[in-house]
């Protein structure tokens, strides 16, 4: 979602700000801009679109400065058009802002009375204006920023600028992150490390209601009273690669292949961290598991895997309607909440609702910095690296892995296995890394089956079991980067209502693992089929041999085990990605989403 950088410097700071605001365009965008400071007083310049449009403005004013903030903006309040994007300035102030200030009706009210003008639909704008008001109360900047956070109820991160101040730099966090940065050349601040420039070499989060004014050589934390606040800044080294597709032609492709790497990295940190559990599962009556998007339905697949393998009961949520259904949490229960980000404004203000009501708290993160990571009272990080592709990849398998690791630890907690079915489910797991770098190898297979969705108006995925998640993310992948209509249902469903929207040649897509489960599988799969889909069959080569000639195929790595949803996820992300390839969309940041979702 929107992104935030600043930066205070003895040098121009104009290419680190656009270098900045470059770095975090993966969590996408619709508005970009910059405010600088100098001798002429404020200087705002910002463009709907693609940051190409601002750096193409700004390729002709050639401005300078050594203190400025800039913005990418995802619309919430008011249209993505020039008039909405940030900064937001009065002839004193500059604001950049992340999250939603709820209170802003009645603040744009009143300081309309006033007699301020407002130039756009946003609820950021009062907050420029607010402490123009108390600027011209005779207040210094400090005081005057602090007093208009007073007012501001909502949830938020500021990074502000003032035309008689351009010493100082300041930002502001209530409930969205905010991250400053320092390093030889001077300081700067970010909606994440992504935003920092290269040569920043120690950060610190804010945390709640902290205020950080940031000079070239220092900064001073404090309280919204004024109170100094002592703490330290951590070692940082930016993941400079991750910004690169190397030799891919985007993040996604890349992410994809990354995935051995990634799944065999997180194997490993996840069985070293399991000794450190603060929990004992064999005294667990209840997994609570709670998650937006992709993550949610990693969440709904590892249902499966720790009932069926640890027989631990298990509930899983959208993080948005959690909160809402006065949930009944077991006090000997556990509360996971998964997030790649470890930002999603749902997911963390459930887990702050688990927490209020006493219950234990893990996150399940990939960035491990994040709020859900510092908020759960412990965190397992998932280690897939920077996610820049807004569809996620190698976190979703990451997270799989992950689960499958405390579902089979879980298992043997519980003495639920004999020595010999947990050696086997081990083995499982160890093969992971090795059976996706097979998955990878049928990229041609599935790049001749996505490119063949280009002329198709829906799509459906359908699977029993743990496949039937997975083929609601099998859809998700789909829709969300092709802008194709794809529907995911369990395969034993569709007689139930969607069967009534098979017509002639309809893509089907059906997850057919060799299980216990195959047989009924397959029966779902000849009812559409008799009614004219094109059914194209994703199995092991057992499930596929006695199929009819007419139904296509595509042949995965052999694996019989409850994991195999892993490698299906392959298969389905590089189907995914070659329908939008075809369909000439934006892989990486595609319209209308956000990498990190952090309003509610
Ligand atoms: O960062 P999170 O894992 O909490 O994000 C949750 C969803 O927003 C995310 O998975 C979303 O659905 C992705 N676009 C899926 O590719």
């Amino acid at each position: 979602m929107c992104g935030i950088v600043g930066a205070i410097n003895h040098h121009n700071i104009v290419p680190d700000l656009l270098q900045g605001l470059s770095n975090i365009e993966y969590r996408g965008y619709d508005s970009a801009g910059i405010a600088i400071a100098n001798q002429a007083g404020l200087i705002t310049v910002k463009r709907q679109g693609k940051l190409q449009c601002l750096r193409d403005q700004l390729s002709q004013n050639k401005l300078r400065s050594y203190v400025g903030i800039g913005h990418t903006r995802w619309a919430t309040h008011g249209k993505p058009n020039e008039a909405n994007a940030h900064p937001h300035s009065t002839a004193e102030v500059s604001v950049v802002h992340n999250g939603i200030i709820e209170n802003y009706l009645t603040l744009r009210q009143w300081l309309c009375a006033e007699g301020f003008n407002f130039s756009s639909d946003t609820d950021t704008e009062v907050i420029p204006h607010l402490i123009s008001y108390f600027l011209h109360q005779g207040e210094s900047p400090r005081a005057a920023l602090c007093h208009a956070l007073s007012k501001l109820e909502g949830a938020f991160a500021l990074g502000v600028l003032f035309r008689d101040d351009p010493e100082h730099l300041y930002a502001v966090r209530r409930g969205s992150p905010l991250v400053i940065g320092q390093g030889d050349q001077g300081l700067c601040l970010g909606s994440d490390t992504m935003a920092l420039p290269a040569y920043i070499d120690r950060i610190m989060y804010l945390e709640e209601d902290e205020i950080a004014c940031l000079s070239a050589d220092s900064f001073e934390l404090t309280d919204q009273h004024g109170k100094v606040i002592t703490r330290t800044m951590q070692a940082f080294s930016a993941d400079q690669s991750a910004q690169q597709t190397h030799t891919h032609q985007h993040h996604m492709h890349r992410e994809i292949h990354q995935q051995p790497e990634t799944i065999r990295d997180t194997l490993r940190h996840t069985r070293r961290s399991l000794s450190d559990l603060p929990f004992d599962f064999n005294r667990l009556e209840r997994l609570h598991i709670v998650a937006c998007g992709t993550s949610y339905y990693a969440a709904m697949i590892a249902k499966y895997w720790f009932e069926q393998i640890a027989r631990l009961p298990v509930d899983v949520d959208i993080a948005s309607e959690f909160r809402y259904r006065a949930p009944l949490l077991s006090q000997q229960g556990l509360s996971l909440f998964i997030s790649q980000s470890g930002e999603t404004a749902d997911t963390l203000a459930a887990l702050r609702y688990a927490d209020t009501l006493g219950q234990k708290t893990g996150g399940i993160v990939n960035v491990a910095q994040s709020s859900i990571a510092r908020e759960s009272r412990f965190h397992l990080q998932t280690h897939a690296g920077a996610e820049i592709g807004v569809a996620s990849t190698k976190a979703f398998t990451a997270q799989l892995v992950v689960l499958a690791t405390l579902a089979v630890y879980a298992a043997s907690c519980r003495n639920q296995h004999t020595f010999t079915e947990n050696y086997q489910l081990q083995l499982d797991l160890t093969a992971l890394p090795g059976l996706a770098a097979h998955a990878l190898t049928l990229e041609g297979h599935c790049k001749h089956i996505g490119q063949s969705l280009k002329n198709c108006k829906n799509a459906f995925f359908i699977g029993r079991g743990a496949h039937f998640p997975l083929a609601l993310e099998g859809a998700l992948k789909l829709k969300e980067i092709s802008y194709l209509h794809a529907e995911g249902f369990g395969a034993g469903e569709l007689k139930h209502g969607p069967i009534s929207l098979i017509e002639q040649g309809v893509p089907v897509f059906v997850l057919a693992p060799k299980n216990q489960l195959l047989e009924k599988t397959l029966a779902n799969m000849e009812e559409v089929a008799a009614r004219g889909a094109r059914c194209i069959v994703l199995g092991e080569q057992q499930s596929l041999q006695n199929l009819p000639a007419h139904i296509e195929t595509l042949q995965l790595p052999e694996f019989e085990s409850p994991f195999s949803p892993i490698l299906y996820a392959i298969a389905l992300q590089l189907i995914a990605y070659h329908a939008a390839l075809a369909l000439g969309t934006d892989v990486d940041q595609p319209r209308n989403l956000a990498k990190s979702v952090t309003v509610e």
